[in-house]
């Protein structure tokens, strides 16, 4: 395979894991986790990031911990915390919420608590939309 050839399947590689339909990330194949930037309070999230899915990871400058925006069925849409309020783990989608993988709380995509031993629910951002972006109000 020529450098061509390999560069070209490394990205089809890339864009076949980022449109995967659980879990739409910003990250790339190079350079990690690509930062969205946060102005006056506010991360800005192309609403092209959703791709055909109803959740996306995304990161934000300045933010401690990724966020995962979420697309209701009545098409509005909220931010969740990808940090587990017991003893802040690590959380992965799983079908229908989120499981911590350290003592495996679980939420649903409202971050309300499903199962323990998390009590509290999951710290949510309100979304709004300018037309071409979500707007992730975070302070
Ligand atoms: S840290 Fe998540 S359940 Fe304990």
């Amino acid at each position: 395979m020529d450098r061509r050839g390999f560069l070209r399947s490394s990205c089809q590689a890339c864009a076949a894991i980022a449109l995967a339909p659980a879990l739409v990330s910003m990250e790339s194949c190079a350079s990690g986790s690509k930062m969205l930037a946060v102005e006056n309070g506010m991360l800005t999230v192309p609403m092209d990031t959703m791709g055909n899915g109803n959740t996306a990871i995304v990161s934000g400058q300045g933010l401690a911990n990724k966020l995962m925006i979420v697309k209701r069925a009545d098409g509005t849409y909220t931010a969740l915390e990808l940090l587990c309020p017991h003893k802040q783990g690590p959380l992965k989608e799983v079908t229908g919420g989120l499981e911590c993988d350290w003592h495996h709380s679980r939420f649903d995509l409202e971050g309300k608590v499903l199962g323990g031993p998390a009590k509290q629910d999951l710290k949510t951002y309100p979304v709004g939309s300018d037309g071409k972006n979500l707007l992730v109000k975070v302070v």
